[in-house]
């Protein structure tokens, strides 16, 4: 592990870092930062407008990131908003960022099964994984089965795979519920003041579709080097405002969201918080 001091082309700032050299396929993970960004609010009119936005960063991000490092890990939002941004990912072409060289995770997944239309892998598979002709060893879903078993297993895979210390994701891709809950963590719930879990099973409240799910935590997204959120429509703007603007400390697990690395928001006119 080394410290050095550096102007990183990912987050165009210069932090302290710490470099960690990953056991497994040579893959340096840099991180945590020194302090939490400040965070970057992009609007554009529509919801195709502002997929594409984060579209074009996301790019930029990979093709940095493995530059710098051979290697990335991105954690996959779920619901239905990422399928515009996974499908401009798609439409810039397979050539537009070094694919092969991204192993994908998931930031929450529903227990159902891959081909339930409401997994979040299910809808990646389709959506952008399969069109982008990613192999399966690229992808690393949350195990099937008991929550609990799977929650564990899938932070012994992040640990196995991105430093057994304090593994980190390079980017967090997220939506946020109209109660301002992120991945899986909903506002009341234990999970969100998770201090020491990198991954838990949780059930949603009523009125959501699939009770039984499988998220990160704040910890293991709060190590990212980097967090997107993607949130569009105007049912979106009073939790996107709540986090962006609201009171410390904010009952939305979507404010404590405060990545060592870079926080960058990508919103529709309709989502975007009335100044
Ligand atoms: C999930 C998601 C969740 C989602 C928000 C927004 O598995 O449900 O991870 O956090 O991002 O609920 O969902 P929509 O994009 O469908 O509005």
């Amino acid at each position: 592990m080394t410290k050095s001091t550096t102007g990183d082309p990912v987050l165009g700032a210069t932090r302290d870092i710490i470099t960690l050299k990953s056991e497994k396929d040579g893959c340096m993970v840099i991180g945590p930062f020194s302090e939490a960004a400040t965070p970057e609010v992009h609007v554009a009119q529509g919801p195709r407008a502002a997929a594409a936005l984060a579209a074009n960063e996301v790019i930029a991000l990979v093709v940095a990131t493995v530059g710098l490092r051979g290697c990335a890990n991105i954690a996959l939002s779920g619901g239905n908003t990422p399928r515009l941004l996974y499908q401009h990912l798609v439409a810039l072409g397979r050539d537009a960022a070094p694919w092969d060289r991204v192993t994908f995770w998931f930031g929450d997944e529903r227990c159902v099964p891959l081909d339930d239309a409401a997994s979040n892998a299910g809808t990646a598979w389709h959506e952008l994984l399969r069109p982008l002709d990613i192999a399966p060893a690229q992808v690393v879903s949350v195990p099937a089965g008991d929550p609990s078993d799977a929650a564990t297993a899938y932070e012994a895979l992040l640990r196995a795979r991105l430093g057994q210390a304090t593994p980190f994701l390079d980017l967090v891709l997220l939506g946020i519920g109209a109660d301002g809950h992120v991945a899986s963590l909903f506002p009341g719930d234990s999970s969100v003041d998770e201090q020491v879990a990198l991954v838990r099973a949780v059930n949603a409240p009523p009125g959501h579709a699939i009770g039984q799910r499988v998220t990160l935590t704040l910890p293991m997204i709060n190590r990212s080097r980097a967090v997107f959120f993607l949130a569009t429509g105007v049912d979106k703007q009073a939790a996107v405002a709540a986090a962006l603007h609201g009171a410390c400390p904010s009952p939305s697990p979507a404010a404590r969201v405060r990545p060592a690395g870079r926080l960058a928001w990508f919103l529709d006119a309709a989502a975007a918080p009335v100044r």
